[in-house]
């Protein structure tokens, strides 16, 4: 007889608190079973619970690296797929919540990107002109194209040294689904804007003229983050002006205009690192996402470190959001009980072909 889950619902019930408690419970009882994962960008309530926290690259090592027969993943769905792929098969992995996705990763679909390639190939030869690049923030079936092709996966950690590998393997790249992460590493690399241009999957041929693509090095997918998005060039002219010996930090997602005004540019691990390692009294503007900010603020103002949003308006990343202590209780009570929840599995065959553009990220990653 197949044991039946534990029911969702009596746990919108639950007070943080009480979900706490329980939770502590269950991680107790599953012991080295178990390992989470937590993304930066995690609330408090669930963050605290994490075995190992990090950013996109840190954990999918993590994912790599444990031995638990269960990996709860508190991040976003792109995430736990990648913990699928790089675990070993009898390992389970796990997304308390199944809504919680990443609306730039879905901003690229293969069908999509499919046709873009077959668009392409109208122009040149994107087998040996084009070098695949797909941000970590996308779909299995992406990473598995850029396997397939040649291509590679990429995270804001490691962005620059895989656009060096994938120029070193073809004269182009076409990267997606972030077209900022793109332009901001391609900047830094020296290439210039006129080289970066932007394909829009909505217009036919991307909206680009055959001459646009031939003379282009980066062929940016028009996907971005809509919480980065909000993070404006004015909202660092007005820290400056009222600190001027402030410093500002910011996530590869927002836009050039953003980078470029900013001290420092780098994933949720480089941020949180860098404040980290700054004098007591250092003053921060930081351009990323809100609980992560929260936490840094708390953190460090025990050493005279003051650390600022840099939007005037709330911007929190409303699918990590999803992952709260409620989902997390009930997924680890399930596996108390024998009953796995909410398991995420990429098939075989995508996984494969994932698999080999994600080693080749990890191979070149720094
Ligand atoms: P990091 O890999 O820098 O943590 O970024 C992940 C992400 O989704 C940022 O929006
Ligand atoms: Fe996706 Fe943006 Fe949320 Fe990161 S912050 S998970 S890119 S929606």
């Amino acid at each position: 007889m197949v044991a039946t889950a534990l029911a969702l619902e009596p746990y919108a019930g639950l007070d943080d608190a009480a979900c706490d408690a329980r939770i502590r419970a269950a991680r107790e009882a599953l012991g080295e079973r178990l390992v989470i994962l937590g993304h930066h960008y995690q609330r408090d309530e669930v963050f605290r619970h994490a075995d190992y926290s990090g950013d996109s690259l840190k954990l999918s090592r993590q994912a790599a690296a444990s031995a638990a027969e269960y990996i709860v993943f508190c991040g976003v769905h792109f995430m736990a797929e990648v913990a699928d792929i790089l675990s070993r098969p009898d390992q389970v992995a796990i997304l308390p919540d199944l809504v919680a996705g990443c609306s730039m990763a879905d901003m690229a679909d293969l069908e999509r990107v499919e046709a873009a390639w077959a668009a392409l190939g109208e122009v040149l030869d994107p087998e040996t002109s084009v070098t695949p690049v797909t941000y970590i923030n996308s779909s299995a079936d992406l990473k598995a194209f850029c396997g397939r092709h040649g291509g590679i996966v990429c995270t804001s950690t490691n962005a620059r040294h895989v656009l060096e590998w994938a120029f070193g393997q073809r004269e182009k790249v076409l990267f997606f689904p972030d077209q900022h992460l793109g332009r901001n590493t391609g900047d830094a690399m020296g290439i210039p804007l006129e080289e970066m241009v932007v394909w829009d999957p909505d217009q036919p041929g991307g909206g680009l003229s055959r001459e646009a693509v031939q003379r282009a090095r980066i062929i940016l997918w028009k996907g971005f983050c809509s919480v980065h998005q909000m993070f404006r060039p004015e909202h660092i002219d007005a820290f400056r002006a009222r600190h001027p010996e402030g410093l500002v930090i910011s996530h590869p997602e927002a836009s050039l205009e953003v980078c470029r005004k900013s001290d420092y540019v780098g994933s949720t691990e480089y941020i949180i690192r860098t404040v980290a390692e700054s004098p007591p009294g250092t003053r921060w503007l930081v351009g990323t996402e809100l609980n992560l900010v929260n936490r840094l603020h708390e953190r460090f103002r025990g050493e005279g470190k003051q650390v600022h949003f840099m939007a005037p308006t709330v911007c929190m990343c409303s699918t990590m959001f999803r992952i709260d202590p409620q989902h997390l209780c009930w997924t680890l009570e399930n596996l108390v009980e024998g009953r796995v929840v909410n398991r995420i599995q990429v098939p075989p065959p995508v996984a494969d072909q994932a698999r080999t553009a994600l080693d080749r990220m990890l191979e070149v990653s720094p």
